[in-house]
């Protein structure tokens, strides 16, 4: 009797602490591409911060070290498996806030190093573009728009590693803009999906608001200006309260149609230079979470004939599953990261690109991109 074929599988634990989330999942990936999430565990820090009015790197590294070891334990019993029953150690080592990283990485390697597994050290932007096969098949190569709060990037996916950018922000990121415009409309952090709250009963055609590159050649984005006029109008006079859910929806249509305006033209220059690809496109970050901004994508690539996809909204936001799942693609490729990977406040997806077009601005995290 031939045995039966058995397919080859990788259990890793993912670990993320590169924001203000503590997050730990374990993800199953077989050689078939059928993804498991067994489990993801995701501890916010919200509340932490909420009186700062935006995320004090300083106490996140510290509430990330209080909680670790309890968000690991329980992404192990909720899988419901022991240590020994993994394969791999994935921990984000970048790029984010260094205090954080360094939490989250020396956890997953002193878990890598007394089991005896491989490490792989992940880039969390990795994580968000592998986000969508969490939930969703979604073969390579595919173009994808990440938009969070750190980074806005047009980038073609082409395989696990491998990615070309094609477009960043010149100056803040998309999440970035709506956390600065519900903050001059007084709304508590993180101001985008109060934003979008608010949005809701406003009317996006009241105020005509800048909206940076349209129409323009290439493939970048520019939100300081939407933003400072945006600020400019919240603070100008005293607005009601129909007044403040127009500005929100103005400023709310103003950023989605932005982002689909560069994804059109993304879209072009993908195809143009890839003879016969597939028409794929998908969007992920944070404000993939917003509905006004998924609906003017989904429109824009049905314009364009590209499929699309979104990731479910609780792998929107930073979670630790896609990092488990970038570094199980990654060990199933044969990847290995050493145990003294360091942890990196910046570490561009795209290297060549990063260094061919370096973008400085005095942004929060503009460089990063
Ligand atoms: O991916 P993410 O959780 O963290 C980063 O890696 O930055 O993204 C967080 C960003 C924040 O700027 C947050 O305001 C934004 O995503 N965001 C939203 C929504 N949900 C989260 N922006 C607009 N509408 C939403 N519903
Ligand atoms: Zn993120």
């Amino acid at each position: 009797m031939t045995p039966a074929l058995t397919v080859p599988a990788w259990t890793v634990l993912g670990v993320e602490t590169s924001c203000d989330e503590t997050a730990a999942s374990v993800v199953r990936l077989s050689g078939d591409g059928v993804v498991d999430v067994l489990s993801s565990v995701v501890a916010s820090q919200i509340a932490r911060h909420a009186p700062y009015g935006g995320v004090v790197p300083e106490v996140a590294a510290r509430a990330h070290v209080e909680i670790i070891d309890d968000i690991i334990g329980q992404a192990m019993a909720e899988a419901n498996l022991a240590f020994g029953a993994l394969d791999g150690v994935a921990a984000t080592a970048g790029p984010g806030l260094v205090g954080g990283v360094m939490v989250g990485l020396s956890a997953g390697k002193a878990i890598a190093l007394a089991r005896g597994l491989p490490l792989i050290a992940v880039n969390h932007l990795e994580g968000h573009a592998v986000s969508v096969r969490l939930a969703a098949r979604a073969p390579y190569p595919f173009l994808l728009l990440l938009a969070s709060g750190g980074h806005c990037q047009l980038l073609a996916v082409e395989g696990v590693g491998a990615v070309q950018r094609l477009g960043t922000t010149i100056d803040d990121a998309a999440g970035e803009a709506f956390d600065k415009i519900a903050s001059s409309l007084g709304l508590p952090y993180p101001g985008g999906p109060e934003l979008e709250r608010l949005a809701a009963h406003g009317r996006a055609e009241r105020f005509a608001l800048p909206r940076a590159l349209m129409g323009r050649a290439g493939c970048d984005f520019s939100f300081s200006g939407l933003k400072t006029a945006a600020a400019r109008l919240a603070a100008a006079e005293v607005l009601t309260e129909q007044d403040r859910a127009d500005l929100a929806a103005s400023a709310q249509g103003a950023i989605a149609t932005q982002l689909a305006d560069r994804a059109r033209r993304a879209m072009t220059q993908y195809v143009e230079s890839r003879a016969g690809v597939e028409r794929l496109f998908v969007v992920a970050g944070g404000v993939a979470a917003n509905g006004a901004v998924r609906k003017a994508l989904e429109q824009a690539a049905q314009a364009q004939a590209f499929a699309f996809l979104a990731p479910p909204l609780k792998y929107c936001t930073d979670n630790a599953a896609m990092i488990a799942l970038a570094g199980a693609e990654r060990l199933a490729a044969g990847f290995r990261d050493s145990l003294d990977a360091p942890a990196r406040p910046r570490w561009p997806l795209d290297a060549a690109a990063a260094l061919a077009h370096p973008i400085h601005t005095p942004g929060r995290k503009g460089a990063k991109a």
